[in-house]
């Protein structure tokens, strides 16, 4: 039998066009808001710019592949966050977010479903294993959850959900399909700010969903349509021709990312480290099960605030910014947004494709420097 070849593999080719003599490898982004359509409007694929358009085809079908499901991309993770809270709730819905997930998401839902007649509730990430899903219609969770990282099974809670009608979506961002097959492990709905590190060279901000379910996928794909939550041909052109290297780019961050959190975990001047690939850390044993990869986001807490603005005044490599999933290694002070509950001195560092030797170097001259 001729070998399977893996996702990382299938990652480089995704959604390129088949094979032909003479063609181009891959097309160019094609800008278009109009088609030539004449006579009856009925199934001809292409009609107007706002429906569906020949680039976001390409690289909707590339991420299928590797998702498992069939994909609809947006101009944002939070485009896809609200085409999953928007289109599938109803007056009376009870939806379930992360305490501490991405607090946009829960600032949609406060703002702008809950006058509806929608119900919030939350629970922290670290909870949701022992969580009664009883009252719940829809949940939308982050594992691991950033920036804390704390894990939860995405299978046990698929379960809970499906035994009462209820939707799980799994926002894995912080990981990808190639890191995490949530699909496979159960969620209705895996969605991805491709922002991070699908994009992956902080140029572009852009998402998607991915679903086996023929009806969620028709509500949201409807959603896009009519609120007009459209990505451009160029941004998605750039997330495909990023695409290609992700599993190089991501197996480069996640070994960067273990050396980092082993060397952190034995230095003096940090005060605790989480990266759900160190043994130690309450998120290793649902990670090794459920995870492909542990992930390139490491967070480590400093002795104090200053502590914390010192290193990142002494890193050279590392950029100090938000947002993670970039080539370039990225570390902020996650408390100055005042989002989070976490402490001053919390430093979320997303790793990058440098050198391992150069990073470590970088990171502990810095640390020297506090
Ligand atoms: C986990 C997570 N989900 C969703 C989003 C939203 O993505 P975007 O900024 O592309 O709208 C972010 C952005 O930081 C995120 O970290």
């Amino acid at each position: 039998m001729p070998h399977k070849p893996s996702l990382g593999s299938l990652t480089v080719n995704a959604g390129a066009p088949a094979p032909k003599n003479g063609e181009a490898f891959r097309k160019g982004p094609e800008f278009a808001s109009t088609f030539h359509l004449s006579g009856e409007v009925g199934s001809q694929s292409y009609q107007y710019g706002r429906f569906g358009q020949p680039t976001w085809t390409a690289l909707e079908q590339g991420i299928a592949t590797l998702e498992g499901g069939e994909t609809i991309i947006f101009p944002s993770g939070m485009s896809a966050a609200a085409a999953i809270l928007t289109s599938l709730v109803k007056p009376g819905d009870t939806i379930l977010l992360p305490s501490d997930g991405y607090a946009p998401v829960r600032y949609y839902t406060e703002q702008y479903l809950v006058r509806f007649g929608v119900h919030l509730r939350t629970v922290a990430t670290a909870d949701i294993d022992s969580f009664d899903f009883a009252s719940i219609d829809i949940a939308l969770l982050e594992t691991p959850s950033n920036p804390m990282l704390d894990t939860f099974d995405i299978s046990a809670a698929a379960d809970k959900l499906h035994k009462q009608g209820g939707i799980l979506a799994i926002d894995n961002t912080t990981l990808t399909f190639l890191g995490q097959q949530a699909l496979a492990l159960g969620a209705d709905i895996s969605m991805c700010a491709d922002t991070k590190a699908v994009n992956g060279h902080s140029d572009v901000v852009f998402g998607h969903v991915a679903t086996q379910n023929a009806q969620l996928c028709s509500k949201m794909r409807d959603w896009r349509k009519y609120s007009g939550n459209i990505p451009g041909p160029m941004e998605t052109w750039l997330v495909h021709r990023s695409l290609s290297t992700l599993d190089v780019r991501l197996e480069r961050m996640c070994n960067n990312a273990l050396l980092l959190a082993e060397a952190l975990s034995s230095h003096a001047k940090v005060k605790t480290v989480r990266y759900p690939g160190l043994p130690s850390d309450p998120s290793y044993l649902v990670a090794q099960r459920q995870q492909k990869l542990f992930g390139f986001i490491i967070s480590f807490e400093l002795a104090s605030k200053e502590a914390a603005d010192r290193f990142l005044q002494a890193c050279e490599l590392v950029y100090e910014a938000t947002s993670f999933g970039g080539v370039h290694s990225t570390a902020e002070r996650r408390a100055r947004w005042g989002t989070d509950k976490i402490a001053d001195g919390v430093i979320r560092f997303s790793v990058g494709c440098e050198r391992p030797d150069d990073l470590l170097n970088d990171v502990m001259h810095a640390l020297e420097q506090v």
